[in-house]
């Protein structure tokens, strides 16, 4: 892989996806890697991410003697370019002008390999305190800024470049092919990451784990267990089951679109379980956010657990394979987050409710370990699974239960899944989806306001829209719909929907607000 050393700041996550888009395979590692640990993982390029700290700090963090002498290309980046250029010979010091966010930025005359075919004069995105005030001997400078002499720096005999700036965010005009110059031209890498490799492979290495055993995964509709269960099943066919659980909590149209679109593309074995009854019942008078989130977690699990002891017992009754495997969605980012990388500090912190025990008696198969978001719904195109799920907006596993906020009743859900349908059908139909990273639409089921409808006066509850843009969910900030949108969905939702007549729009970034209402 080309390895990306994270150095505590939550640049490194991003730099692995960008490569990725380059169509090369990457992973993060610690800064604090010894020499052997780069050396085990193979690595055809090493970029050293951005990072809070000064490199002239006490305690900042700094790679292992020996990574730099590895005869590795190495790309730095922000705090990365600046501990190159200190640990090969340059000099490093805290100026008083500091650069943050949009800066112009010119080329050198001749702007070497990193960054040559784009223009001399161009937008960067910076964030730093400390500046290169030297460049190591048998470097070239490349770039500048008004502030910045030495803003970019290659040495393509040592293979080995850096940038002041991001190239990673969207705000550096050319960053894309910042990284692409230095991972095929002075690294001299050819792109191999293509989803076909990533399915062959994957289904290679489920074959090999699972041989002739049984295997069991929960559908939730959302992308990652939908992509996940269809890789396992192209390579396992139907010594593989799916369970998926109907707690009545869905959103309209999502269990036909598991139990017939998804079925239908994939193939695969699926049983549901109608639990709705016992959900709604356990969930009967509860008003508290995290009561519901418990019960609804825990009933999941028991619905589950049930189902799992059905098909081990009819296992061991037929006298075939036995069930030992469970297939879990799981992400690189969950991979990184829970201390795959590290330094950077663990914000997310929920629970993954509508997720499975640790302490379920199987092993675990996990196609999606080394991926990323995009590349799970690319792969999921590649298998050929419908849009509808594929390109589906995240769904929280409490589903409904935690967008209504009061108590959970049939007639509420009722009332909710319509007016989110239409909200989600006058998103789509206005071309936003790709906008929007997700819109829940919230039931004040408590609070009640007049009206006029008709000759009527009516007294009725509010939906809230809560349109959201992020990259990650762990910041986001509310989506600009054109007022127009708007209108159509409200006066959808007004007239089409009983007991609703007022819809508001939620305009909190988070934070300080959560994406969810509970
Ligand atoms: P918040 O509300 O914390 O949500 O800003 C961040 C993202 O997580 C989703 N979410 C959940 N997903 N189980 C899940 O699988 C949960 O219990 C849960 N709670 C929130 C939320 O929809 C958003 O995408």
């Amino acid at each position: 892989p080309v390895l990306v050393v994270d150095f505590g700041a939550q640049y490194a996550q991003l730099i692995a996806r960008r490569v990725r888009e380059a169509g090369l395979y990457s992973e993060v590692i610690p800064y604090s890697a010894t020499p052997e640990e780069f050396t085990a993982r193979a690595p055809r390029a090493i970029v050293l991410s951005g990072g809070p700290s000064s490199v002239n700090d006490e305690g900042a963090p700094r790679l292992a003697d020996g990574v730099l002498d590895l005869d590795v290309p190495i790309l730095g980046i922000c705090y990365g370019f600046q501990t190159l250029a200190a640990r090969l010979g340059g000099t490093v010091a805290r100026t008083d002008k500091r650069e943050y966010g949009s800066t112009h930025t010119r080329l050198a005359a001749d702007p070497g390999t990193l960054l040559k075919g784009m223009p001399q004069e161009q937008t960067t995105w910076m964030s730093h305190g400390d500046s290169v005030t030297g460049a190591p001997l048998g470097f070239t400078v490349l770039a500048s800024t008004e502030s910045t002499p030495i803003a970019a720096f290659e040495n393509l005999e040592r293979r080995c470049a850096g940038v002041q700036w991001h190239p990673e965010v969207l705000h550096s005009e050319h960053g894309q092919k910042v990284l692409e110059n230095f991972l095929y031209d002075v690294a001299g890498l050819t792109p191999d990451w293509t989803n076909e490799n990533i399915i062959d492979d994957q289904v290679e290495r489920i074959r090999a784990q699972v041989g002739e055993a049984r295997v069991i995964s929960a559908l939730s509709g959302g992308v990652d267990s939908a992509v996940s269960t269809a890789l396992v099943h192209k390579a396992i066919g139907d010594q593989l089951t799916a369970v998926f659980v109907d707690h009545g909590l869905l959103r309209k149209g999502e269990r036909e679109q598991v139990e017939k679109d998804y079925v239908e593309s994939t193939g695969v074995r699926l049983i549901t379980v109608d639990a709705a009854d016992t959900f709604l019942g356990h969930l009967e008078g509860v008003t508290d956010p995290e009561a519901k989130r418990k019960i609804i977690g825990r009933e999941f699990i028991r619905a589950f657990e049930q189902v799992q002891r059905d098909l081990v017992e009819e296992a061991k009754a037929s006298g075939g394979a036995p069930v030992k495997f469970l297939v879990q969605g799981t992400l690189y980012p969950d991979v990184v987050e829970s201390g795959g990388g590290a330094g950077t500090a663990n914000i997310k912190s929920h629970h993954n409710v509508g997720g499975l025990p640790d302490d379920l008696d199987f092993e675990l198969v996990e196609p999606l370990r080394a991926l990323f978001k995009d590349e799970v719904r690319a792969i999921g195109r590649e298998l050929g699974l419908p849009e509808a799920i594929v390109g589906r907006q995240p769904f929280p596993g409490p589903g409904l239960g935690i967008r209504i906020v009061g108590e959970v009743t049939r007639e509420r859900l009722e009332i909710l899944r319509e007016a989110d349908a239409i909200a989600r059908e006058e998103l789509t139909a206005a071309g936003l989806d790709a906008q929007i990273w997700q819109c829940p639409v919230v039931l004040l089921a408590d609070v009640r306001s007049v009206g006029v409808q008709g000759d009527g006066r009516t007294y009725g509850h509010p939906i809230v829209l809560r349109p959201v843009s992020s990259e990650d969910a762990m910041t986001a900030d509310w989506t600009r719909i054109p007022y127009d949108t708007l209108s159509a969905i409200s006066n959808r939702i007004t007239n089409e929907v009983d007991e609703i007549n007022r819809v508001v729009l939620d305009v909190t970034s988070k934070p300080p607000g959560t994406i969810e209402w509970e």
